[in-house]
């Protein structure tokens, strides 16, 4: 049976960072939903171009366009033992389809992983984040500085500042993630597959809490 573990949490709160340390721990991949939205923004696709305008005021982008494309990058076959999902499912349709689309290739979920993170340290977090142009290695100014300027120290590839990071978007987005997001924690409680974390903690620690919590309760 593969392996498919969920990253919840706001925006911010470390999603991106830690399924990438767990990705290396566990040998498994890391699929960002927003990851692949921006790939496609930079390619100028048609689902990026449908896609900008979402991303540039902070909604979410429509159910049918986001399933398809995560459910077609899960089928493709380097992620055929599993992986690890961050920033889907959104929305309880999008988490249905999810549980649906693995029920038919007789899969299922095994953890869900929910970072807790105060609004005033997800801003502070956002606001200060820079990401690498070319395989989005993730920094932060002030927590997780890279070692040049500007540069990426595993590729040396330019460091940028997204689109959607500007203060009046983030607003926008944690607002969605409340409304739309966070009535998940509950539903993948209800199904006992939810593990919470003190998201706060340095980075190191979280990685700490969230490898124990997988041993401790799915024996990875
Ligand atoms: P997406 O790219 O998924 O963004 P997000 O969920 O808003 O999450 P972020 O990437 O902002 O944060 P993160 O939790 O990964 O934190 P990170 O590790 O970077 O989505 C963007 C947009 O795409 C959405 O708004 C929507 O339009 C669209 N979209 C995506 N998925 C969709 C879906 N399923 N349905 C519909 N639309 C969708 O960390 C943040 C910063 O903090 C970094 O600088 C990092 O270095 C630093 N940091 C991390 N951990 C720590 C720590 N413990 N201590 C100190 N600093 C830390």
């Amino acid at each position: 049976m593969a392996m498919y573990l969920i990253m919840l949490g706001p925006p911010g709160s470390g999603k991106g960072t830690q399924a990438k340390e767990l990705g290396k721990a566990l040998g498994l991949r890391q699929i960002s939903s927003g990851d692949l939205f921006r790939e496609h923004l930079k390619n100028q696709t048609e689902l990026g171009r449908l896609a900008k305008g979402f991303l540039d005021q902070g909604a979410l982008v429509p159910d049918d366009v986001t399933i398809k494309m995560v459910t077609g990058r899960l089928s493709m076959p380097d992620v055929a033992k599993g992986a690890i999902l961050d920033g889907f499912p959104r929305t309880p349709a999008q988490a249905e389809a999810l549980a649906k689309w693995l029920e038919g290739r007789g899969e299922r979920i095994r953890a869900v992983l929910n970072l807790r993170v105060s609004d005033a340290a997800l801003i502070r977090r956002i606001s200060g984040r820079r990401t690498c142009r070319a395989s989005g290695h993730i920094y932060h100014v002030d927590f997780h500085p890279p070692a040049r300027d500007e540069v990426c120290d595993v590729d040396g590839s330019e460091l940028y500042q997204r689109d959607d990071d500007r203060p009046e978007t983030v607003a926008r987005r944690i607002e969605v993630y409340q409304a739309q997001t966070a009535p998940l924690i509950e539903y993948y409680r209800r199904q006992d597959l939810l593990f919470e974390v003190d998201g706060e903690q340095p980075a190191e620690a979280v990685t700490k809490a969230l490898q124990e919590t997988l041993e401790r309760m799915v024996g990875l």
